[in-house]
């Protein structure tokens, strides 16, 4: 099973990815996750992208798309994989209709994730993951059971992204009204996409996602 999940910053496309991963055993490819590594590792791509990912711009699509090309490549994306974070471009969306296509793959499904832009600001300024596994928290909606100590894996050291900052925010959201919101009309042409409601309670939108999966 292919699957995207489309929707603005903070809008729980990390979160909801993970848990279809552990539920289905498929990848979960989140573009924001490979280019962070780039520029944790001081490439020549992340030495581009970090000014641009810090602007709240998106990459340029040459460069994610062929990131994005290699990485379906990968043996643990062979029963399928979930896109967090790609396409969010038109161009982006056009090439990996290509791809799969000379692939002689086929997208299944495209569930967005509906949420109005205010809880998102909110959401995402609450946002902290545990430095060493990632596990994914919130300030107000999601704390570790053990306060300062990693429900998963113990780790002590939490961390919160560069981009998360208030004005970064406000960047990010222009940038997915003007560049990513007009998928929604590409894909609903396409017959593939299933919208639900992002505002839910995050065991009500996997329970949403997972009905609109089986149908
Ligand atoms: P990326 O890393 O993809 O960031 P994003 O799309 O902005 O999405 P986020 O990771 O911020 O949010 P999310 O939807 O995953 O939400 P999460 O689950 O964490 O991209 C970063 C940058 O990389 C881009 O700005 C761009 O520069 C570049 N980039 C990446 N891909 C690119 C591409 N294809 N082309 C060009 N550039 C690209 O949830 C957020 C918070 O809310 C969490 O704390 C969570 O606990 C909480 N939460 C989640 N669900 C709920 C719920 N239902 N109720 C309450 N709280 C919830």
């Amino acid at each position: 099973m292919n699957l995207i999940l489309l929707g603005p910053p903070g809008a729980g496309k990390g979160t909801q990815a993970k848990r279809l991963q552990a539920a289905y055993g498929i990848a979960q490819i989140s573009t924001g996750d490979m280019l962070r590594a780039e520029v944790a590792s001081g490439s020549a791509i992340g030495r581009e992208a970090k000014a641009i990912m810090e602007s709240g711009a998106l990459v340029p699509d040459a460069m994610i798309t062929a990131m994005l090309a290699a990485r379906i490549e990968a043996p643990d994306c062979a029963r399928g994989f979930i896109l967090d974070g790609f396409p969010r471009t038109l161009a982006q969306a056009e090439a990996l209709d290509r791809m799969l296509a000379e692939k002689g793959r086929r997208l299944d499904h495209v569930i967005e994730l509906r949420v109005d832009d205010a809880a998102l600001v909110e959401r995402i300024s609450g946002r902290f993951t545990c430095a060493a596994c990632g596990e994914g928290y919130h300030d107000s909606f999601k704390r570790p059971k053990v306060e300062g100590v990693c429900d998963v894996c113990g780790g002590t050291a939490f961390v919160r992204r560069a981009d998360d900052r208030a004005e970064t925010v406000a960047a990010r959201l222009e940038a997915y009204h003007r560049q990513t919101a007009p998928l929604l009309p590409y894909y609903r042409a396409q017959g593939r996409l299933v919208s639900v409601d992002g505002m839910a309670a995050m065991d009500e939108v996997t329970r949403q996602i997972e009905a609109a999966l089986a149908r």
